[in-house]
């Protein structure tokens, strides 16, 4: 057994968010999710070496009827593909799975993201346990149910909500993650400070050393504050008919970097999805501003918080401002061919805007 904290996801389709070391080898808690005989573990080529075998034996020790199938994906934003979704598709009907299988995923959010949406169409629907590996994993992907994959047209275009059974975030994984995966994770943990909770942000200014550093216990009391947040908000929210929309500022930025960067590569030079997130809320504080909505300051307190924490705060040389607006056109949020951006008051006070003038933001693009 070990000690975890918890945080309760409520609504129509409630779970729990356990957080603490040693989790995802709780072979018995993890299978208390699991009602019939077949369960498909997902995972990437980097995290699956490292703690799949523990998985699969704590599942099996505890379940020793289980049939248990192994997906694994090339590791890197590349593989969040309909053809790598597919494949995994055939790892369940290979394994004969049924409409009570279980799909756990096992690493950050890119298996989480493909494992979820897995889940969510096979038999129109099997259970699926979350087990995330990298901080923003724990922090976000991994709790609210958004699946999806991307298209080479933009990031997480087909998908489904699909809420997961449960989330185990083993925070013993975090020793392994590579320091700027780390940081990326932290970028969205900015994130909850900076729509709507001023003294969160003001924590993560002081907190800065011991976050940076790996410190366990300020790690878990990041992720339990975050997972709160993101608690509070999908449960009156699931499917993004309002404000959860708030948890997607400077998503729209970041994602028209990924998309015209072209979905990272291990090894190379693009910004992962945490350092594009970290340049988009900064863009949208600058537009905030330009909007004369918000003060200039609170713009530059977020950015130098997360220049701080090394995080990337312009956007990346070679990607001009009009492919990125264009880019930006085909965002989820947007409704009637407008955009509609999440912009902010001021620190701990984001709002969604309709109808935001494309001319104003080509400006802020083209300062950024
Ligand atoms: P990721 O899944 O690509 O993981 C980052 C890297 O860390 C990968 O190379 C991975 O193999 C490695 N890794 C993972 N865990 C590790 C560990 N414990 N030790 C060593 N290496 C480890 O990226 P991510 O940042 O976790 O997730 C980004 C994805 O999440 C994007 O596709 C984004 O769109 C998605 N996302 C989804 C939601 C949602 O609500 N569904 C929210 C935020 C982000
Ligand atoms: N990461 C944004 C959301 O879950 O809505």
């Amino acid at each position: 057994m070990t000690t975890a904290r918890t945080v309760d996801v409520g609504g129509e389709h409630p779970y729990t968010i356990a957080i603490g070391p040693g989790l995802a080898g709780d072979g018995t808690a993890l299978a208390r999710h699991v009602r019939g005989r077949h369960a498909l573990l997902v995972s990437d080529s980097i995290v699956a070496p490292l703690y799949a075998g523990a998985v699969r034996e704590a599942l099996h020790a505890a379940r020793p009827e289980l049939a248990i199938g192994t997906f694994v994906l090339p590791a890197g934003e590349e593989s969040k593909t309909l053809a790598h979704f597919g494949a995994a598709i055939d790892a369940l009907a290979t394994l004969g799975a049924t409409r009570d299988a279980c799909v756990f995923a096992l690493g950050g959010g890119v298996v989480g993201d493909l494992a979820g949406f897995v889940a969510a169409c096979w038999m129109r629907g099997v259970d699926c346990v979350q087990l995330p590996t990298t901080l923003l994993s724990m922090v976000d992907s991994s709790v609210g149910g958004k699946t999806a994959v991307d298209i080479p047209q933009g990031k997480n275009l087909v998908g489904a909500f699909h809420p997961p059974r449960a989330v185990f975030a083993d925070t013993a994984t975090l020793a392994t993650l590579p320091p700027r995966e780390l940081r990326a994770g932290l970028a969205e943990v900015i994130k909850y400070g900076a729509i709507r909770d001023a003294r969160f942000f003001q924590w993560l200014e002081q907190e800065r050393p011991a976050l940076l550093a790996g410190d366990p216990d300020t790690l878990a009391l990041a992720i339990a504050a975050s997972c709160e947040h993101k608690a509070e908000i999908v449960e009156r929210d699931p499917l993004e008919k309002g404000e959860r929309a708030l948890l997607n500022l400077g998503h729209t930025f970041g994602h028209a970097i990924e998309t015209q960067q072209g979905y990272g590569g291990l090894g190379n030079d693009n910004l992962n999805h945490g350092e594009a997130v970290a340049v988009g809320m900064v863009l949208a504080a600058r537009l905030s501003a330009d909007l004369g909505m918000a003060p200039v300051a609170d713009a530059d307190r977020l950015e130098s918080l997360l220049q701080a924490y090394a995080l990337p705060t312009r956007i990346p040389a070679g990607l001009a401002a009009d492919a990125l607006l264009a880019r930006m056109r085909l965002d989820k949020k947007n409704l009637a061919g407008r955009l509609r951006l999440v912009l902010w008051r001021g620190i701990g006070q984001a709002e969604v805007v309709p109808g935001v003038d494309e001319a104003r933001v080509l400006a802020v693009l083209r300062a950024g």
